[in-house]
């Protein structure tokens, strides 16, 4: 052979090593599946945000598995994330996520220089000053928040347009979140005439044992003493949770399990999960909705309104995750929701005020007509009458 020759076929039989080698061994955001952009300049972005919530996230988790790529716009990356493990990874290694610069932009201009909105030192220090208002005494003794606020002692650190701004988020993400979480549950109670008597008989039970022991008012240890009203809470919470997307940016490295792995390349068995370094910072979007229905966690029948699976041990607990119930409707790490626990007892006792005083149920033809849309929380619209924003239209009975 002549030696050109024999150089050239020793240089390709290497490169071609080389190449096999880099695919068993490397893994590359490029072998992460995921749908067709639309187009160039939007991606998939029209599809994911125009669709009823969840549904674009359920239609790609069951094709491409629990990290789907999405094109966002011009042709940039996101990976769409509701493996449960990788979303350990991403929240709870500290600031090693930030908010994404426009999402951050876009949350100033609604709130101001709050806590929705900073990143890592100065989101730290807010969270430090608000925590304290949040905490489980806090939450069980129902001190107006506001007041709570007030008495926090190192205030003095936050400038006036940061505390401006702390009552601006608080207002926002705690009110509207909290009212929509309720209009579900009504939804699901008016869908559910059993559920909604077993609810009022553990409500009648529980007061009748307040009144036994000579109290008119339910204490926190009535309401954590209510395994079925709970379970109807967090069933609710999972399959409606009202928080779309938890989007952040990703600055160190990615998680990604064996199983995720094996998906991607097809050919190689990684011997454990993998932790890989990312040369730039990507857009990482937890998928809310996607994770609430993971059937690893919440069992095979996620996608069904079934809260059995809170009283019968379903709910798997191996990777804890959310700050409640391991659902992340309420987020979680370092940037979970700060009031969930004020939430979490507003929620219960509006729903014991109003399945025990009245009847919820709904007209058939009206029920599936009922569409979950964004707008900042996940609002109930009538299909063909978005334009006249949220509606609900529920028949209330008096409960005798
Ligand atoms: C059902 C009710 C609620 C739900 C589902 C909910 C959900 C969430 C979620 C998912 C996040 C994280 C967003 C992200 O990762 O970017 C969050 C953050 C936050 N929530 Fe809530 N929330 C609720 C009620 C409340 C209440 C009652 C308050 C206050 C009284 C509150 C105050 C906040 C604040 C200040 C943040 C920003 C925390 C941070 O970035 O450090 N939320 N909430």
């Amino acid at each position: 052979m002549e030696p050109t020759l024999y150089t050239i076929v020793i240089f390709s039989a290497v490169l071609a090593f080389y190449r096999v080698y880099r695919r068993w061994t490397r893994f590359s955001l490029a072998d992460v599946p995921g749908p067709e952009p639309e187009s160039f300049l939007l991606g998939s972005l029209p599809e994911y945000f125009q669709s009823p919530v969840g549904e674009a996230d359920f239609k790609w988790q069951a094709r491409y598995g629990h990290v789907v790529r999405v094109k966002g716009i011009l042709g940039t990356d996101r990976l769409l994330i509701s493996d449960p493990k990788a979303l350990q990874h991403m929240y709870h290694s500290g600031y090693n996520i930030r908010k994404q610069d426009l999402r951050a932009e876009v949350t100033s201009v609604l709130t101001g220089p709050g806590l929705a909105w900073a990143n890592d030192a100065a989101h730290q220090r807010q969270r430090r000053i608000n925590s304290p208002a949040f905490g489980t005494a806090d939450a069980r003794s129902y001190i107006p928040i506001f007041a709570a606020y007030a008495n926090v002692s190192t205030c003095d650190f936050m400038i006036e347009a940061e505390m401006l701004a702390q009552m601006q988020t608080i207002m926002q993400a705690g009110h509207e979140t909290t009212a929509t979480t309720i209009s579900w549950t009504l939804f699901e109670l008016s869908q559910h005439p059993d559920m909604q008597a077993k609810l009022r008989a553990e409500i009648q039970d529980t007061e009748r044992a307040i009144h036994a022991r000579g109290d008119t008012e339910f204490k926190y240890t009535d309401l954590e003493a209510m395994p079925y009203t709970i379970a109807v809470m967090k069933e609710t919470l999972r399959f409606h949770p009202v928080s779309q997307v938890s989007t952040s940016l990703l600055v160190l490295s990615l998680l990604l399990t064996r199983a995720c792995i094996r998906r991607f390349n097809g050919v190689r068995e990684a011997a454990r999960d993998e932790v890989l370094p990312l040369s730039k910072p990507i857009i990482l979007v937890a998928s809310i909705p996607g994770y609430n229905r993971n059937t690893d966690v919440f069992g095979p029948d996620a996608h069904i309104f079934n809260l059995e699976r809170w009283l019968d041990g379903t709910v798997q607990m191996t990777t804890p995750l959310g700050v409640y119930g391991n659902l992340l409707t309420f987020g979680t790490g370092h940037r979970a929701c700060i009031g969930w626990r004020f939430a979490v007892y507003e929620y219960q006792s509006f729903l014991i005020e109003l399945a025990k005083n009245f009847e919820f149920s709904m007209d058939p033809s009206l029920a599936n007509k009922v569409l979950r849309r964004a707008a900042l929380v996940m609002v109930p619209t009538i299909a063909g009458e978005q334009e006249k924003g949220p509606q609900l239209p529920i028949i209330i009975k008096a409960a005798f």
